[in-house]
């Protein structure tokens, strides 16, 4: 049986896509403007997405967890077909396109996790050293997010800072 806001060819309206997907109506119309879900409109000028828009957003959503930008994710949706549902085949090359990404991701969380714990039991709060105190933002320079965590080698001599 067909949805309230679903119609007979199977088309979501925006508000049924934001209920199974769990994204708000503004961060799906957002997602559109940037060209990873796409919609016709009614006579009425409603948007209506076909069933796959679902599982671009679910894909969205996690690249976004694992850290992909949206860029990163238009990308990698590029290479889907938007007139029909993409094969499992299609999607795989997709997955494929960000495995690299994840593997740098978890990279750097290990490196995170060792210097964090090297902190907690320190202590010193180092301006010279530790990657938790950088009360100026010297790190500001290098890129967002917390650099000497991320970074394997400090990012500036000793004597900089
Ligand atoms: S607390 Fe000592 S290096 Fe971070």
């Amino acid at each position: 049986m067909l949805g309230a806001m679903t119609d007979r060819d199977g088309r979501l309206a925006i508000g049924e896509l934001a209920a199974r997907s769990g994204v708000a109506p503004s961060a799906l119309r957002y997602y559109e403007e940037l060209g990873l879900i796409h919609s016709e409109r009614t006579a009425g000028n409603q948007r209506r997405y076909p069933r796959t828009a679902l599982r671009r957003v679910a894909f969205v959503r996690a690249a976004q967890q694992v850290g992909l930008s949206l860029e990163e994710v238009r990308a990698a949706l590029d290479r889907l077909p938007v007139d029909r549902a993409p094969s499992a085949t299609e999607w795989n090359a997709v997955a494929r396109t960000w495995q690299r990404r994840i593997e740098d991701r978890i990279a750097e969380l290990e490196r995170l996790k060792e210097r964090l714990t090297g902190c907690i039991g320190c202590g010193c709060l180092s301006l010279r050293k530790c990657g938790l105190y950088n009360p100026h933002d010297a790190a500001g320079k290098h890129g967002p997010g917390a650099r000497y965590l991320m970074e394997e080698d400090d990012p500036e001599p000793a004597g900089t800072r």
